[in-house]
């Protein structure tokens, strides 16, 4: 069965001139046999070893370079007092219990009332590493949101998805230290409340499973890459306990056991679920793909949705060997044939999920 999206990417191409990727269009890549120029106003840029994407010209990297230490200071109540275009260290944003690092990215030209994206990164990474080897910070230059990269406290610079109180709403740990950095930014940036955002890689794809099941109230959408089901790491072990059971695919439960972990972590809760996108590849042999499985339990029975996709299918932007499985507008699974840890990043397919791009 054809997807909409793909009848669009066809048509997209028909009337260029021949051999032209499409702006957004895959232009290169492992085993890729299409065009690898592309249309005019868009430039290829490499995004991985398997995809090169035609992107428009204006996001080109910020010219401005990171300093290095980063400047550092309470949070400022007026966001025209963080410097733009570097990674600014933040304290004092609210309660912050283990001591997360926290780091604002605001380009040079934001929305009047802007989106905000919380990008966590893997174990052993720093906020540092995650901003310079993604392009969250460079697209914010082009479409104008804000980001908050959150640093690791804990010595194997993993998330704490583990403990009682990360998993429960105000309960504590590294989550409402990242809750509260949002909050900061909706009382005093003027974020826009339905445009709050969570994305991650491995432990940050962890966090960003915990941000949505016990911060719906906050976060309105949150991509998965490489993670695990909500509740699936919890353990009484150190903060950043690696949950081997879980990891290897061994934790299997039942939608509804599922589910009412994601309601437990906020009871009384009424309001709208965050939508939840995950990704991930057969290969991955450190969070077992069993794990992408499990989270498909969890969130088509969160959302009610049918445990069946409504639709799976390759699309024109994504590298070959990529499905794309689609249970309802707030549910969507992709795996990756022959990726293993983790899927690369396809930061322009989150904007979209996101709604700004
Ligand atoms: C989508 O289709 C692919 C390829 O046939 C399959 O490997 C994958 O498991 C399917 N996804 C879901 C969520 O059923
Ligand atoms: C998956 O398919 C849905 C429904 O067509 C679409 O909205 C979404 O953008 C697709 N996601 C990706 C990552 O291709």
């Amino acid at each position: 069965m054809f997807s909409v999206k793909a009848l669009l990417g066809l048509c997209a191409l028909l009337p260029s001139v021949l051999a032209q990727a499409a702006v957004f269009g895959q232009c290169g890549g492992q085993g890729f046999t299409g065009p690898t120029t592309c249309a005019s106003g868009s430039t290829c840029v490499v995004q991985n070893a398997f995809f090169s994407q035609c992107l428009p010209s204006a996001s080109a990297p910020p010219t401005t370079t990171v300093a290095a230490p980063p400047p550092s200071g309470a949070a400022p109540t007026d966001l025209s007092a963080i410097p733009a275009s570097t990674l600014h260290q933040i304290t004092n944003f609210g309660t912050n219990p283990n001591n997360v690092g926290m780091f604002v990215y605001k380009p040079k030209k934001l929305q009047a009332k802007p989106p905000l994206i919380v990008a966590s990164h893997f174990c052993t990474g720093t906020a540092q590493i995650y901003f310079q080897g993604s392009k969250f910070a460079q697209l914010a230059e082009t479409f104008g949101y804000l980001v908050i990269f959150p640093s690791s406290p804990h010595p194997d610079l993993c998330w704490d998805v583990s403990s009682a109180q990360t998993l429960m709403h105000n309960g504590g740990s590294d989550s409402l230290s990242i809750a509260n950095v949002a909050r900061f930014a909706l009382a005093n940036w003027g974020v826009d409340p339905n445009r709050v955002f969570a994305v991650g890689t491995s432990s940050g794809a962890m966090m960003t499973s915990v941000l949505a099941g016990a911060y719906p109230d906050i976060f309105k959408a949150g991509i998965v890459d490489s993670g695990v089901a909500f509740g699936c790491f919890a353990s009484s072990g150190p903060l950043d306990t690696f949950n081997e059971v879980c990891a290897s695919g061994n934790v299997i439960m039942t939608g509804q056991q599922w589910a009412q972990k994601v309601f437990n972590a906020f009871p009384g809760f009424t309001g709208t679920r965050p939508k939840i996108q995950t990704w991930h590849g057969t290969a991955d042999t450190t969070v077992f793909p069993q794990n992408f499985f499990e989270q498909i339990k969890q969130w088509t029975t969160v959302f009610g949705l049918p445990s069946t996709p409504v639709s799976n299918v390759s699309e024109p932007f994504l590298p070959q060997g990529y499905s794309n499985a689609t249970f309802g507008p707030q549910f969507q699974a992709i795996l990756a044939q022959g990726v293993g840890h983790t899927v690369p990043l396809f930061e322009q397919q989150y904007l979209q999920f996101f709604g700004i791009a």
